[in-house]
C-alpha cells in the first residue's frame, strides 16, 4: 500500500495529535479485511489552500463529517461519538446561522464532548502550522470553513 509510504513523512507539531485520531481510524477500517490488531498510522496535514473553504473542508473534515456534512465519512465509525451533522446547526438553533459556532469549534474546539473525550480535533493549533504561524491566514481559514459549514444549511 503506497499509502503508508507516505506515512513516513515527518509530522508537524501539533499534527500529530488529530492525524493519529484519523489514522486510528483508516487503521480501523483495515482491519475488517485484514483481522489483525489495528496499527495506528500518522500521516502529515496536507496544506490545503486557505482561500477555498470546500477545498479545506474536504481535505480536512469530510473524513469525519462526510462530503456532503451529514456525519458519515469513513473515519466515523471508529470514533467513541458521531461526528455532528453540520446540515442540521442552524434547524437546531431556530434558524440561527451557524457561522460563530463553527468558528469558536475550530478555534477552542467542540463544546459538545465531555471534558477530554472528544475526537473532534482543536484546529487552531493545526492551522498555525499549516499556515506558517502566519495569524492573518489562520482566520482566512477559520473564516472560510464556517462560510462553507453555512453555506451547507438544509433548510
Ligand atoms: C477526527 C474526526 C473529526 C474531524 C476530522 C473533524 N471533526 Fe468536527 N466533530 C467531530 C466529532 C466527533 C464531533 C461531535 C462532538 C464532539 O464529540 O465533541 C464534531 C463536532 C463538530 C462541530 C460542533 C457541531 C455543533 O453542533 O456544535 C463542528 C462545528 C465541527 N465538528 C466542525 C468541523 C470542521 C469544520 C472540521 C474540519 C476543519 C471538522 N469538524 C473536522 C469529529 C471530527
Amino acid at each position: 500500500m503506497s499509502i503508508n509510504r507516505i506515512n513516513q513523512i515527518t509530522l508537524l507539531g501539533m499534527a500529530a495529535l488529530f492525524l493519529g485520531v484519523t489514522g486510528a481510524a483508516f487503521a480501523a477500517l483495515s482491519q475488517a479485511e485484514k483481522a489483525q490488531e489495528p496499527v495506528i498510522k500518522k500521516v502529515p496535514i496536507e496544506r490545503s489552500a486557505p482561500e477555498s473553504g470546500k477545498q479545506m473542508y474536504m481535505d480536512y473534515c469530510a473524513v469525519c463529517h462526510g462530503h456532503d456534512g451529514k456525519g458519515g465519512g469513513p473515519a466515523a465509525a471508529a470514533l467513541k461519538a458521531p461526528p455532528s451533522d453540520l446540515t442540521q446547526m442552524a434547524k437546531k438553533a431556530g434558524g440561527e446561522s451557524p457561522y460563530f459556532r463553527v468558528k469558536s469549534a475550530l478555534q477552542f474546539g467542540s463544546s459538545i464532548g465531555a471534558h477530554g473525550t472528544s475526537d473532534m480535533p482543536v484546529w487552531g493549533p493545526l492551522f498555525r502550522s499549516v499556515s506558517g504561524g502566519d495569524s492573518a491566514q489562520v482566520q482566512l481559514r477559520i473564516n472560510n470553513l464556517a462560510t462553507y459549514v453555512d453555506s451547507l444549511q438544509e433548510k
